[in-house]
């Protein structure tokens, strides 16, 4: 049985690393030349950790196949591969997960497509979508590295872009259980929050940054007329509060600071310094009523390939609801797309993703569920408060704003460039012409 197969190879996995001896499959050998092609330029131990786990992936996968035919055999193969893909994540499996992932990120985004097939055949598609969501940043890392590299060889980025090309389909085809953008509701007038802290954070003399010396008028002042409007605080920040790593990880920070002091707003509100808010009669009451949010503690927007962390609001008050998340995520190590992925692997491990508790109680119970966010999670379409400029959307297969839509976010638009600025300065001007 796969159970059996999946301790042995969990207990290989660890106890291998520094062995570089024995056999190596052919099968492996290909598997690693193809999608970890750079290996051999760092140290061996890495090279014996992929060969390891991925001798250990095909055992399973053979032990799946064997499988096949007995009742239970979907759920039982996702719980095995999920239990496998967990331990890999927690580092368990003989490097920590940013080495694992670092140094063959191909192969990793295509474990989680693997889990995702799984899922899927196990009729929990949002079990699948969720993972490759999760997955996503890591192709994504595989697909610009093969593409940046200096004289990187046609083979490897045919190869991945195919891959990249198949895992964008799969999360395409798996769009049908996002969540549904719904017409806006007006609060009733009891509901106001009384006290809503917004921030943003623009720093232009981070080197590098995609805000070098630039300037933010524009964006502060759409944010504080909005802010106004609603009677809510709103400051915006020059500095990131971690001055020595890049300032898009400032940003859980800024929430923290807040949210944990003597005296936390109700909530807290975030615009990234790209982000206009561009109807400004739509107010945070309204998204809560709008979207039932009343009980999240982090609410953020989700598109095709994942969450977007430019916008989001986190419930404070004296039970600092929101709090805990956040510390949490700011321990998470899958800083591989700065904030944005920390606080999806903590999303992920707060709502089961790996399904520790759901492989438990179909072993005990027989019962098995697929996947949702914590209740504590609002997850929202990108209608309701974060959606992308023409070009981006088109790109990405995300959605773009229209004039009357809420927030406009001019995600992968860098406002350095003049196109882009000169977009968001048209669209800013607009705004105030419209109010
Ligand atoms: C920003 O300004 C500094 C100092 O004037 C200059 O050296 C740098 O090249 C500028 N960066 C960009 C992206 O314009
Ligand atoms: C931006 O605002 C500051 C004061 O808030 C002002 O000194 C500066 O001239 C403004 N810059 C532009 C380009 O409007
Ligand atoms: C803002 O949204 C509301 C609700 O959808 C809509 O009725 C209104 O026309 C919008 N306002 C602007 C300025 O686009």
């Amino acid at each position: 049985m796969a159970w059996g197969v999946l301790r042995l190879v969990l207990q290989l996995l660890p106890a291998a690393l520094g062995d570089a001896g024995g056999e190596v499959d052919e099968e492996v050998r290909g598997a690693m030349s193809t999608f970890c092609p750079h290996l051999d330029e760092i140290p061996d131990m890495f090279t014996t950790f992929w060969q390891r786990l991925h001798s250990a992936v095909l055992q399973l996968e053979r032990e799946f196949a064997l499988d096949a035919q007995a009742p239970g055999y979907e759920i039982r193969a996702l719980c095995v591969q999920l239990a496998f893909l967990r331990s890999i994540v927690k580092g368990q499996a003989g490097l920590p997960f940013p080495q694992a992932v670092n140094s063959c990120p191909t192969l990793m985004a295509i474990y989680f497509e693997w889990a995702s097939g799984l899922a899927e055949r196990a009729h929990q598609p949002r079990r699948a979508r969720a993972l490759m969501q999760l997955g996503a940043p890591l192709q994504l890392m595989a697909l610009s590295r093969a593409m940046m590299r200096p004289g990187e060889s046609k083979q490897v980025k045919d190869t991945q872009s195919t891959v990249s090309t198949q895992y964008a389909e799969k999360l395409q085809k798996l769009k049908g259980t996002a969540p549904p953008s719904v017409p806006w509701l007006r609060s009733k007038p009891g509901s106001r929050i009384s006290r809503v802290a917004v921030r943003s954070l623009c720093d232009a003399n981070y080197q590098g940054g995609n805000l070098e010396n630039g300037t933010f008028n524009v964006t502060e002042k759409n944010h504080r007329s909005y802010a106004e409007k609603w009677g809510y605080d709103y400051e915006m920040l020059f500095r990131s509060p971690l001055s020595d790593q890049e300032p898009q990880f400032g940003k859980l920070q800024v929430a923290i600071d807040l949210l944990g002091s003597d005296d936390p707003p109700d909530y807290f509100f975030w615009l990234d310094c790209d982000a206009l808010v561009t109807n400004r009669s739509i107010s945070l009451e309204d998204l809560l009523e709008t979207y039932q949010l009343h009980a999240a503690h982090f609410v953020v927007a989700e598109e095709v390939s994942g969450i977007n962390s430019g916008i989001f609001l986190v419930k404070g008050g004296a039970e600092r609801h929101g709090l805990r998340f956040l510390r949490a995520a700011m321990t998470s190590d899958w800083r591989f797309v700065w904030d944005q992925t920390m606080l999806l692997d903590q999303m992920a491990r707060d709502s089961d993703l790996y399904a520790d508790d759901m492989c438990y109680q179909w072993r005990t119970t027989g019962a098995s569920h697929d996947f949702d966010w914590a209740p504590h999670f609002g997850v929202v379409p990108q209608q309701a408060l974060n959606l992308y400029g023409q070009g981006s959307a088109l790109q990405w297969g995300a959605s773009a704003w229209q004039r009357g839509d809420f927030i406009l976010h001019l995600a992968g638009c860098p406002l350095v460039e003049l196109p882009c600025l000169q977009a968001f300065e048209e669209i800013a001007q607009w705004v105030e012409e419209s109010h």
